[in-house]
C-alpha cells in the first residue's frame, strides 16, 4: 500500500491503522487539511512515531485550478490538532511525490494506492503515465460521498471539494476505483470513550491517540453537539486490509465541476441498469463499524 495524505488529524489515526495492518511501502504528500510545509512534517513526525521504515516523498501544494482550500478549524493551525509529536530526525526523502509514484508502481505492480487527502499527486501521476491506472491494484480513496451527504457544502466532501479537477481525473482514469465517502465514515465514529480507552495505553502511540481524539471530540461537540466524530481516513485503509468489514457497489460516479451550488459533488448514478454510463467505481455503503474500531483500537494498543 503506498498512502497520499494530508496529516490530518484523521489521517495521523490513518497511519496508526497502516503501521499494524498494511504492508506499508511508502507516503506522498498533498496540501489539503494544512498547508504542505505541515502535512509533510507531520508525516515525518509520524513515521517517526510509529517506527515506520517507508520513504516519504512529499508533493503538489495546492490544486491543478484554483486556490487551495484548508481544513485547519477541524485540524488546527499545523494539522494535528494540539498534539505536538516530537521533531524528526528525518525529513522528506524528496519533493517529488509524482515520480516516486509512477517508478514504484512500476517497479512493483499490484499495489493499492489509498489517497486520503486532495487528489492532485494522483491526478498528477495518472498525467505523467497513464499507464498507472492499470499497474495499481486499487485506488481506495477517502473521498466523496454517495447519498448526497456532504461536509464542505451540502454535497461536497473535502478532499473532492479541495481540487474537484483532480478528482474528476482520477474517476474517469480508468483504474479499479474505491471511494470511501462520507455516507461510510459517517457510521464509523469515535470520541471521547475511545480516547479515554487510549489513555490507559500509556504508550506514546497511546497518548498521541488520545490527544488527536480528544481535539476531534472538542470540534464536533462545538460544532454538531455529539460526543464523537467520524474517523474517515482509517476507513480507507481498513477497506483494503479488511475487505470483508465493507458493503461495496459498482456505481458510475462523476465529480461535478460547473455547478454553482455542486462543485465537488460526487454525482453517484443510483439506477442501477438505468445509469447514464458503465460502473466506474466500487462505492462502500455497508461496515461493520464496530469490528473497524476493534482494529484501530488494537493498532493502538500494539503500535
Ligand atoms: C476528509 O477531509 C479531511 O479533512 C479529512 O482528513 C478526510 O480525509 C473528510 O472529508
Ligand atoms: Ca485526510
Amino acid at each position: 500500500m503506498i498512502i497520499d495524505c494530508d496529516p490530518g488529524v484523521d489521517d495521523a489515526m490513518a497511519f496508526i491503522a497502516a503501521a499494524r495492518w498494511a504492508d506499508l511501502v511508502g507516503i506522498t504528500t498533498v496540501a489539503g487539511n494544512v498547508p504542505l510545509v505541515h502535512t509533510t512534517a507531520n508525516a515525518c513526525r509520524l513515521r517517526s512515531l510509529l517506527g515506520l521504515d517507508v520513504e516519504i516523498h512529499s508533493g503538489a501544494d495546492g490544486p491543478l485550478v484554483g486556490v487551495q482550500e484548508f481544513a485547519t478549524h477541524v485540524h488546527g493551525e499545523t494539522g494535528l490538532g494540539d498534539v505536538v509529536l516530537p521533531e524528526s530526525d528525518r525529513g522528506a526523502d524528496s519533493d517529488d511525490a509524482v515520480g516516486y509514484l509512477v517508478e514504484t508502481t512500476r517497479s512493483e505492480e499490484g499495489l493499492h494506492l489509498v489517497p486520503i487527502g486532495p487528489l492532485t499527486n494522483v491526478a498528477l501521476a495518472l498525467r505523467a503515465d497513464p499507464g498507472l491506472a492499470d499497474r495499481v491494484a486499487s485506488i481506495t480513496l477517502m473521498g466523496g460521498s454517495a447519498l448526497g451527504v456532504g461536509n464542505v457544502s451540502a454535497v461536497a466532501e473535502f478532499n473532492v471539494f479541495a481540487d474537484p479537477e483532480a478528482a474528476d481525473e482520477v474517476f474517469r482514469s480508468g483504474a479499479r476505483l474505491t471511494m470511501i465517502g462520507l455516507n461510510l465514515t459517517h457510521q464509523v465514529r469515535m470520541g471521547a470513550v475511545h480516547a479515554a480507552q487510549c489513555r490507559t495505553v500509556g504508550s506514546p502511540v497511546g497518548d498521541a491517540m488520545t490527544g488527536l481524539l480528544e481535539f476531534y471530540t472538542k470540534f464536533h461537540l462545538a460544532e454538531e453537539e455529539v460526543s464523537d466524530g467520524p474517523v474517515h481516513d482509517p476507513c480507507a485503509v481498513l477497506a483494503v486490509t479488511h475487505p470483508e468489514l465493507f458493503t461495496l457497489e459498482d456505481r458510475h460516479v462523476q465529480v461535478e465541476l460547473a455547478g454553482s451550488h455542486t462543485r465537488g459533488m460526487t454525482l453517484v448514478d443510483e439506477r442501477g441498469a438505468r445509469a447514464s454510463a458503465a460502473a466506474n467505481c466500487r462505492v462502500a455503503y455497508g461496515v461493520d463499524a464496530d469490528a473497524v474500531i476493534a482494529l484501530v483500537m488494537q493498532a493502538v494498543r500494539e503500535g
